[in-house]
């Protein structure tokens, strides 16, 4: 075959797999054999590989890249992902219906609503440019998610390409990443056996999936994705019902349990069946969507209160289960609260066997008459910790004992204190073995200062041996490397790895260093917030309690709170020994230069060497602008190949029309 050739055969195999694909995965309706299957994508595969000049990000025979991902990217979300108000009965359904009725005026009330299940797995947007998929990121905090792109291609339903029936340059499909009910199972009890952590429920299996760095792994996971929404200018429906049928004309796969509904009495039936019928489905779902249907009036009801007030959730009761309490258990958490914890008599109860339930604190303990040996009913909500919610008295053992409050911290045996204003007990010992190891913990957990490898089992060990007793010492075992070595269990391999993982965690940026050193009521949300509003660590110290304040939403609990910390002088200490060693104090200033100063662009088309997340990258961090529509407004709008309507527009309002070398000598060339 000449290149011509080649060339046409890859784009036909690739246009045959895809539709394979589609008939596999989104229809459940295999038209070959795995066989046949196969052997299409290894030629496929073999011609690109002796081709690579052809090979294109949307190839099916290219979707699980081998490259790690070292940092999961932020990106800001075009339009916020909203989340859903809760409704819990028939009541609660009127209430909303009372809502709509109230905004939309008398000859509008007919409303129809169109019904989905509620899938429990994560949220995730795709974005196509002309009609291929560019980025993928998780819903995060509904402004920023994280940028997941190359493991959402390893899901085989998502399709890399749209069947486009009708033509979209931007167009972003919202929906629900999950994985069936049966893998979980396996893929946990596999996990169990080789003694790995065992995840709670489907939800947090797709959700820890989903973030892991190896593409190759998360292919091996059999994920799945429904899609609910879109996004894009050139919409012409007019009802959500529509929206669902163009999703599955144009190659996503929607959810086949939708319905239309003429009232809210229909969408009460329509809850009640699915409540009765969700452990039929091989996936979990935690509830019903209830959506208006027109477009129209949803754009008239809006939102409140980041929800719009055109949809909301009907959440299934929590599953409850029966079982016993063998034990309770005192905790002894990183700010010194001792929390009691059942230890239950395994049950299995949506979708994984718990066999701790969290009993919050003493007084909860009174307040239920929980006792050891009790026969208590447990219920596994919305949250991953299972609670206990009454207790079976009549079930209760003639010689069962009422609960007492421990006195002495269970772990140090220092006496425990009670504060007034909370219900909490703790453990008075600033050293506890308990408090240290928890705070070591929480220092380099996810979303913290992310130390592979020094988890549970290894903080154990260190604080058991004296080898760390403050989160200073973690960047001082460099120093100890010969005695570490010589611990047990133990290799030269994993220290080195462990001391890299330690090195690598200096370019945490500020904000995870923030949350990292656990302040009280300052999570992961306040610590970037606080970071992005003080820049660096000095601003925030010396910062008033009112100034705090003004940051987005921080309220005085978590203003008092690092008050009382920082007047601290060992806390002061801290962090001036967390500076000499290098982490990150300050938040990074994003800009390369400033040679785009005051101009904005629209970019559209695909480009030879950017992504359009990172030709927009570029953009800002030269200071540039990126605008999405072009208006009189727009300085240049950057062309690349197979530019649409936007380039239109651009001369007709004679704006000027610069392509990517044009673009980069801009950079090189202004001062
Ligand atoms: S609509 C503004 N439809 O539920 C509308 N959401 O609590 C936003 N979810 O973040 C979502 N199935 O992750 C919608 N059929 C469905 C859904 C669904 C699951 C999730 C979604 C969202 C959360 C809202």
């Amino acid at each position: 075959m000449n290149k011509e050739q080649i060339k046409k055969r890859i784009s036909e195999l690739k246009d045959m797999l895809d539709e394979h694909n589609y008939k596999y995965y989104v229809l459940s309706q295999p038209e070959i054999s795995d066989q046949d299957f196969d052997n299409l994508m290894t030629e496929l595969k073999t011609l690109e590989d002796e081709n690579p000049e052809f090979i294109t990000s949307d190839s099916p025979a290219r979707r699980v890249g081998s490259d790690l991902t070292k940092d999961f990217k932020s990106v800001t979300h075009s339009v916020p992902m909203l989340s859903l108000s809760n409704t819990y009965n028939y009541e609660e359904l009127l209430e909303f219906e009372k809502r709509i009725k109230n905004v939309l005026s008398d000859e509008e009330v007919k409303v129809e609503y169109v019904a989905e299940l509620k899938i429990d797995g994560l949220s995730v947007s795709l974005k196509y440019s002309n009609g291929i998929l560019e980025t993928a990121a998780t819903r995060g905090d509904g402004t920023i998610g994280e940028e997941i792109t190359n493991n959402a291609k390893t899901i085989k339903s998502i399709p890399l390409k749209l069947k486009q029936k009708q033509f979209f340059e931007e167009f972003e499909a919202r929906g629900e990443i999950f994985i069936d009910v049966e893998s979980f199972r396996n893929l946990n009890k596999e996990r169990e056996e080789n003694g790995e952590k065992t995840f709670a429920n489907p939800r947090n299996f797709a959700a820890g999936t989903v973030k892991l760095q190896d593409p190759r792994i998360v292919a091996s996971r059999p994920l799945d994705a429904f899609f609910y929404s879109f996004l894009t200018k050139e919409n012409k429906n007019e009802t959500h019902l529509d929206n669902l049928i163009l999703l599955k004309k144009i190659g996503f796969k929607v959810n086949p349990n939708f319905k239309l509904c003429g009232s809210i009495e229909e969408v009460m039936d329509y809850c009640k069946y699915w409540e009765n019928e969700r452990d039929g489905l091989p996936y979990e779902i935690d509830g019903v969507v209830i959506k208006v249907n027109s477009l129209w009036q949803q754009k008239k009801l809006g939102e409140i209160a980041k929800s719009p007030r055109w949809a909301t959730a009907f959440k299934f009761k929590a599953k409850r289960v029966e079982t016993k309490i063998n034990k309770i258990i005192w905790q002894v958490g990183r700010t010194g609260a001792v929390t009691p914890v059942a230890d239950l008599e395994p049950v299995f109860l949506a979708g994984s066997t718990i066999s701790r339930a969290t009993l919050h604190n003493y007084d909860e303990i009174v307040r239920k008459d929980i006792r050891e040996g009790d026969t208590v009913v447990i219920e596994k909500g919305g949250d991953v910790i299972p609670k206990v919610v009454e207790v079976d008295k009549t079930k209760r053992e003639i010689l069962s004992k009422e609960t007492v409050a421990p006195v002495n911290c269970p772990v140090c045996s220092s006496l425990l204190i009670k504060l007034e204003s909370e219900a909490a007990i703790y453990c008075s010992n600033e050293n506890c073995p308990a408090r240290i190891k928890g705070k070591i913990l929480h220092f380099a957990s996810r979303g913290a200062m992310e130390i592979e490898g020094l988890g549970e089992s290894l903080v154990d060990l260190f604080v058991e041996k004296g080898f760390i007793e403050s989160i200073s010492d973690i960047y001082l075992l460099k120093n100890k490397k010969q005695e570490l070595v010589k611990i047990e269990r133990l290799g030269e391999k994993s220290i080195s790895n462990l001391l890299e993982a330690i090195e690598k965690s200096k370019t945490r940026p500020f904000g995870k260093v923030l949350y990292s050193l656990g302040i009280r009521f300052v999570g992961s949300g306040a610590a970037h917030k606080l970071a992005n509003h003080f820049k660096n660590i000095t601003n925030l110290i010396k910062a008033s309690k009112d100034e705090i304040e003004e940051t987005d939403e921080i309220g005085p609990s978590i203003s008092e709170s690092l008050i009382k910390y920082f007047s601290d002088k060992r806390n002061i200490d801290l962090i001036e020994f967390l500076q000499c060693e290098g982490l990150k104090f300050e938040v990074e200033t994003e800009n390369a230069s400033n040679k785009l100063n005051g101009l904005s662009f629209v970019v559209t088309g695909t480009l030879k060497d950017f992504s359009r997340e990172g030709i927009k990258d570029v953009i800002i961090k030269n200071g540039g602008k990126v605008l999405s529509a072009v208006s009189s407004k727009t300085e240049f709008v950057l062309a690349g190949e197979n530019a649409g309507s936007k380039l239109k527009n651009a001369e007709k309002l004679g704006i000027k029309i610069i392509n990517e070398d044009e673009f980069l000598k801009m950079i090189e060339e202004r001062e």
